[in-house]
C-alpha cells in the first residue's frame, strides 16, 4: 500500500450510506463508478470522468458472483485490491465501497431483476443469466450509494444499454453516463481479462477492432450492412477466433438493423481465442 494513500475503503452499506448522507447534507453531488476491480486505464478514465460530474466520487469494487455462470472465470477473476486502491486514490476518488459477498447477498437473498429489451440476444445468447446478475447488483449499488450520476464503459456496450433502460424503467433517480472505450495503441480494447491472453493470442487480438473499423467505414461510405458484417466476420475467423457473434444493431434499442435508414448503428462482436473471450463494439459514424 502506498504510504500517501488517503482513500478510505468501507465494507458495509451502513458506512457507505453514512458518508453519502454527510455529502448530501453539504449539498455535494455524488458520482458512482461500479467496478469489479482489477483496475486498468479504462477504469481510470471512468473515475476521471466522474470527477467532472460531481464533487464526490464513489468507486465500488465487487466481483459479483451472480453475473458469472458456473462454467465461467469467477474464481480466477483477477483480484488486485491494494493496487486498485492506489489507482483510485491517484484518480481522486473519495470513497471505495468494497463489500463482501455476504454484505451484498445476505443469507436468504431471493430477488433478481428480470430483463428484456436491450438484454435480449447478443451476450444473452451465450451467457443467459449474465445480465440478470449485472442488473441486480447494479440496482443494489445505485440504491445503496444513491448517486446523481453513475458511469459505465462503452466497452460493455450492451451492459450500458441494459443499465440505462433499467434505471429508466424502475425510476432510479440517477443519470447513466457512458464513457468511451480506452484502447491499446494497436486498437485492442482494455479489459481486465486481457491478462489471460498468451503471446500469440495477444498478437491476434487487435483484429477485432480492425475488423469493426473496416466494417464501420464500409457502411459509413454507403456499403451494404450485411456485406460489411460478413467481411468483418471472415477477418475475425481468419485470425484464429471462434466467433460468438458479430452484429449490426440499433445503437439504443439493440434491435437488428439492415440499413443506415433504420437509425444509428453500433457494431458489436464477441469472440473466443484460446481460453479467452473478448468483446468489443464500434459506432458507425453518421
Ligand atoms: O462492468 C463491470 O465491471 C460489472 O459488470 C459491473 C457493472 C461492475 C457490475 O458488476
Amino acid at each position: 500500500m502506498s504510504a500517501r494513500r488517503t482513500i478510505r475503503p468501507v465494507h458495509t452499506v451502513a458506512e457507505l450510506r453514512e458518508q453519502v448522507k454527510s455529502w448530501r447534507a453539504a449539498e455535494e453531488r455524488i458520482a458512482l463508478v461500479p467496478t469489479m476491480g482489477a483496475l486498468h486505464s479504462g477504469h481510470v478514465a471512468l473515475m476521471e470522468a466522474a470527477r467532472a460530474h460531481a464533487e464526490r466520487v464513489v468507486l465500488s469494487i465487487f466481483v459479483n458472483p451472480t453475473q458469472f455462470a458456473p462454467t465461467e472465470d469467477l474464481s480466477r477473476y483477477p483480484r488486485t485490491l491494494e493496487a486498485d486502491l492506489d489507482k483510485a486514490d491517484a484518480a481522486g476518488v473519495h470513497l471505495a465501497f468494497v463489500p463482501d459477498v455476504g454484505e451484498m447477498y445476505p443469507e436468504g437473498f431471493a430477488t433478481t431483476i428480470s430483463l428484456a429489451g436491450p438484454a435480449l440476444g447478443l451476450e444473452t445468447e451465450f451467457r443467459p443469466t449474465h445480465f440478470a446478475g449485472v442488473a441486480t447488483v447494479v440496482a443494489k449499488l445505485l440504491i445503496q450509494a444513491a448517486p446523481d450520476v453513475a458511469l459505465f464503459g462503452e466497452k460493455d456496450y450492451q451492459q450500458l444499454q441494459v443499465i440505462t433502460r433499467l434505471a429508466r424503467d424502475i425510476d432510479l433517480p440517477v443519470r447513466i453516463v457512458g464513457v468511451p472505450t480506452v484502447r491499446e495503441p494497436d486498437g485492442l480494447a482494455l479489459s481486465s481479462r486481457n491478462v489471460y491472453l498468451g503471446k500469440e493470442d495477444r498478437a491476434a487480438a487487435p483484429v477485432l477492432h480492425r475488423a469493426l473499423s473496416a466494417a464501420t467505414a464500409q457502411i459509413a461510405g454507403g456499403g451494404n450492412v450485411l456485406d460489411a458484417i460478413d467481411d468483418a466476420r471472415r477477418a475475425v475467423i481468419a485470425a484464429g477466433f471462434q466467433l460468438d457473434y458479430l452484429e449490426a444493431r440499433h445503437a439504443a434499442s439493440l434491435a437488428p438493423v439492415l440499413s443506415r435508414a433504420e437509425g444509428p448503428i453500433r457494431l458489436l462482436v464477441a469472440a473466443r481465442i484460446g481460453a479467452t473471450r473478448l468483446i468489443d463494439n464500434l459506432a458507425v459514424p453518421d
